[in-house]
């Protein structure tokens, strides 16, 4: 939440900072602005997108060889002019942007404001630069030293880039739980909340880590730790292209996300699925393979939609390798008090690898002597870091907010997992094991053929788009979608819905059926099908509006429902992978039908980095 951006070389500043926020606008979109150093700090900021502070400040005094740049998505202080950042100290030399929040502000700011400092704004962020100010003025040290013994005094997470008046070249930048990567370039440097930025000038990165801060100047990059020892940058070389974050001829990134599944869930399984010769090659997996095959039981720790994936995984672990599954929210796994024991296997689930929540659950989990697998799809972040092993999802950038490739990739990241465990464990027949694998690697081609018939999704959600709730049921390896169906729906079409177990919904939602209530029922043929036939009916009788999303060939469904969308026969641990894919479509074309801009939708962020 929240990006940032910044550049320090002979290029214009500008023009890359401007361009790198638009690249991180998926972070937050409340608030932009910029800070430009030469001959003095000019700051020009403002509510909204990016693109209206570019409009707003055509023809100003741009010109600067250093600069930082900042795009919100709003914690301490609404949306407005005056709480973007960046922020300005009380002498008006420093210049300040952060990613985060700082927990123990209040304090701070009262401390402050004992000493006369009068403050502009609702933020934290603007609280812990005056409070570096102050240790600067009142310690007569530098500003690399006052940022140091300041952030030993703060509770919280951030990334923080620093402008000083006094200091023309020079961009400080520190780091605790928010990512922050550096682009080293030929006597210039970039810095982003990740690589998107610094695409088309370098490919060589550093990622800062955790309190670690940088002296950053066009020809040198000074890493050090708080206790102000150097550190050796580690460059890593990136293998990502500027085509990859770019719409493509596509209207959204969300519908470019939604139809490049076909070669994202292919690139997952390249190299790792050989299903001719019976093989599931993961080296994450081979490395800890007695870990698995012994494991007493295996906890999944994610947010949001990567929780789908994970109790989609509880399912299919459980059923294949017969070791139980524990799912929990990374947020409450990190304040309760869990079991966790030295050898107990965590298995992280993050699109972005940067979910304040699931970060802390992990950390918490490896104190305690866990051993922790991450599944993300980022690479280089900090999931992936600080995972004793793991397997990348390889869908690439993914920049539309509401997740679509990267969920069908997790799950065929933790699909792949549970065979490769089963196999080594011996709970799966050969002969099962073969079939799952030519369905798994039939799924590409299977996903092409329903995109094909995206055109009927948009009809059933022109004749929706006015429904102010909707349920979304299924059972067994269905209800993970219908949970995630619901998420999707809610997040880009502002539709309030809710995912249940179809035979959940006797138990209380039933009471919002009427005429009015569209039911979207997953309903693959599986061994849950004639049961979830008796849920339809039983929706039908109460006069709800049944869509169901069902197998080509099913003869029983299309006479009772109102609208059904077909969808390739597959094995029932796989169909999830089919059927997620109308879920992701239908939100789609009901957002863009109700003029929702689905690539940034209200309230949203697309990596959570606070808690
Ligand atoms: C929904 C969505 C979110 C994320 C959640 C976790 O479409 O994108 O629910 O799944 O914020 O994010 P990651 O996977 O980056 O940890």
């Amino acid at each position: 939440m929240c990006g940032i951006v910044g550049y320090t070389g002979p290029k214009e500043a500008y023009p890359i900072v401007i361009t790198g926020l638009k690249r991180l606008e998926y972070r937050g979109y409340d608030s932009t602005g910029v800070a430009l150093l030469n001959s003095g700090l000019k700051v020009y900021k403002k509510k909204g997108r990016v693109a209206e502070l570019e409009e707003s400040i055509l023809g100003k005094d741009l010109h600067a060889h250093t600069g930082i740049g900042h795009t919100r998505w709003a914690t301490h202080g609404e949306p407005s002019d005056r709480n973007a950042h960046p922020h300005t100290s009380a002498s008006g030399k420093l210049a300040m942007i952060h990613n985060g929040i700082i927990e123990n502000y209040a304090q701070l700011k009262k401390e402050l404001g004992n000493k006369g400092y009068v403050f502009t704004s609702d933020t934290d962020t603007e609280v812990l630069l005056n409070f570096i100010e102050d240790i600067k003025e009142n310690n007569q040290c530098d500003l690399e030293e006052a940022v140091r013994v300041a952030l030993k005094r703060v509770t919280g997470a951030y990334v923080i880039l620093l402008l000083d008046a006094d200091s023309p070249d020079t961009i400080i930048a520190a780091r605790k739980g928010s990512p922050l990567v550096i682009g080293v370039g030929k006597g210039e440097h970039f810095l982003g909340s990740d690589a998107s930025p610094m695409l088309e000038y370098t490919k060589e990165v550093v990622y800062v880590n955790d309190y670690e801060l940088a002296i950053v100047r066009p020809n040198e990059l000074i890493l050090k730790n708080l206790g102000n020892e150097k550190i050796t940058p580690f460059v890593t070389k990136l293998d990502m292209e500027l085509a990859e974050i770019e719409k493509g001829g596509y209207d959204h990134f969300m519908l470019k996300e939604i139809f490049e599944q076909p070669s994202t869930i292919h690139d997952c399984l390249r190299g790792r699925l050989d299903a001719t010769a019976g093989t599931i090659t993961m080296s994450g997996i081979q490395n800890n393979i007695e870990h698995f095959k012994n494991a007493q039981r295996i906890i999944m720790v994610a947010c949001g939609t990567s929780w789908h994936a994970a109790l989609l995984a509880e399912y299919i672990i459980e059923e294949l390798c017969r070791i139980p599954v524990e799912v929990e929210y990374a947020s409450e796994f990190r304040y309760r008090n869990p079991i966790v024991n030295k050898g107990d296997i965590i298995v992280a689930i993050s699109q972005s690898g940067e979910t304040a929540d699931t970060l802390v659950a992990i950390e918490r989990a490896k104190e305690n002597g866990a051993i922790i697998f991450g599944v993300v799809n980022v690479v280089g972040s900090s999931i992936a870091r600080i995972s004793d092993g793991g397997a990348y999802t390889h869908a690439g950038p993914e920049i539309g907010v509401a997740s679509t490739k990267a969920f069908t990739g997790q799950l065929a990241v933790l699909i792949m997992m549970a065979l490769k465990i089963a196999k080594e464990k011996g709970t799966i027949s050969d002969e099962r094991y073969k079939n799952l694998l030519l369905e798994l690697d039939a799924v590409p081609e299977k996903v092409n053929a329903i995109l094909k018939n995206a055109d009927a999704l948009k009809a059933i959600a022109l004749k929706y788009k006015g429904a102010s709730d909707a349920l979304y049921l299924g059972r067994g390896y269905n209800f993970p979608i219908a949970l995630e169906g619901a998420l999707k729906l809610k997040e880009i079409s502002y539709i309030h819905a809710e995912g249940y177990p179809a035979a959940e919904m006797k138990h209380g939602p039933i009471a919002l059926v009427d005429e009015n209530l569209p039911v979207v029922f997953i309903a693959t043929k599986d061994s849950y099908h004639e049961k979830i036939v008796s849920n339809i009916q039983e929706i039908k009788a109460r006069k709800g509006k049944v869509i169901a999303v069902i197998t080509e060939g099913d003869e029983i469904i299309p006479g009772m429902a109102d609208d059904v969308f077909y969808i390739p026969e597959a094995d029932e641990i796989i169909a999830p992978m089919l059927s997620t894919i109308p879920m992701q479509l239908l939100s789609y074309y009901v957002g863009i039908a109700k003029g929702v801009d689905v690539d940034k939708p209200r309230n949203l962020a697309k990596s959570v980095t606070v808690e």
